[in-house]
């Protein structure tokens, strides 16, 4: 007959297993529920958010980024990951550059698509962490646009994520990163973010860090601020 001991200590392992198991479970599910949550925030909202975003322009938001934009000569394919209202993508085709737009908030796609019905932006349904709509292309990019949208990454799918951007990349391309800093609205699914993580990922996926620098609001929030960091595959 089995010990008493040593029925009790297999008791307490199966415990800890399905501790562990539901552990798990709770945070895969937590995770995907806080990316829904974020993307049902900016379709609830698609109007009022594509008209505050349109306020202000390219240059107020990315002027930094002006010196470092491929030239348009060589035909650069543009990728704007999270492109809400538009406003970067019909920034970028204006001018000449062919632009992928991807957003999963349907509503918001479909109001920037009527916002900027250009022939120069393919719109696309997918998003971060796997970008398989994208990756099913099989093109790379000169340029990759995250403006605002990591916060909506949680952090244990930053890695895939970065992962997949970095493969997307051109030779030699460039991933410019606006990065929220001050409080996360955990309402809209945000979490915390530091310039200090991407430089880790950056270093994990084999691109440098090219330039970082520092903003205010240009929406005038005193509690926000931005990171811009600009990362060469
Ligand atoms: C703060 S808005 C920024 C929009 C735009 N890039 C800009 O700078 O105005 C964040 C955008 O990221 C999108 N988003 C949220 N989660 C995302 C994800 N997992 N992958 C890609 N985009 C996401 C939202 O739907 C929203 O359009």
């Amino acid at each position: 007959m089995e010990p008493r001991h040593s029925k009790i200590s297999r008791a307490a392992s199966s415990i800890e297993f399905f501790g562990y198991v539901s552990d798990f479970l709770r945070k895969v599910c937590c995770m995907s529920s806080d990316v829904e949550l974020g993307i049902r925030w900016y379709d609830e909202r698609a109007s009022d958010i594509a008209e505050q975003y349109c306020r202000v322009g390219f240059a107020d938001v990315h002027g930094w980024l002006m010196e470092w934009l491929p030239p348009v000569e060589s035909s650069p394919l543009v990728l704007d990951v999270g492109s809400g209202s538009g406003r970067d993508a019909a920034w970028f085709a204006e001018r000449g550059y062919r632009v992928v737009a991807v957003e999963p908030a349907s509503a918001l796609r479909d109001e920037a698509r009527r916002l900027h019905p250009s022939p120069c932006i393919t719109w696309l349904d997918d998003k971060l962490p796997e970008l398989g709509a994208v990756g099913e292309m099989g093109t790379a990019f000169d340029l990759i646009l995250l403006s605002a949208v990591w916060m909506h990454v949680p952090k244990a799918q930053r890695s895939t994520a970065f992962r997949r951007l970095r493969l997307l990349l051109s030779p030699g391309g460039l991933m410019a990163v606006t990065l929220r800093l001050g409080p996360p609205d955990v309402e809209r699914g945000m979490h915390a973010v530091s310039v200090q993580e991407i430089r880790f990922l950056a270093g994990l996926f084999g691109a440098d860090v090219e330039h970082v620098g520092y903003s205010p609001d240009a929406l005038g929030r005193s509690e926000v601020s931005w990171a811009e960091v600009l990362i060469r595959g």
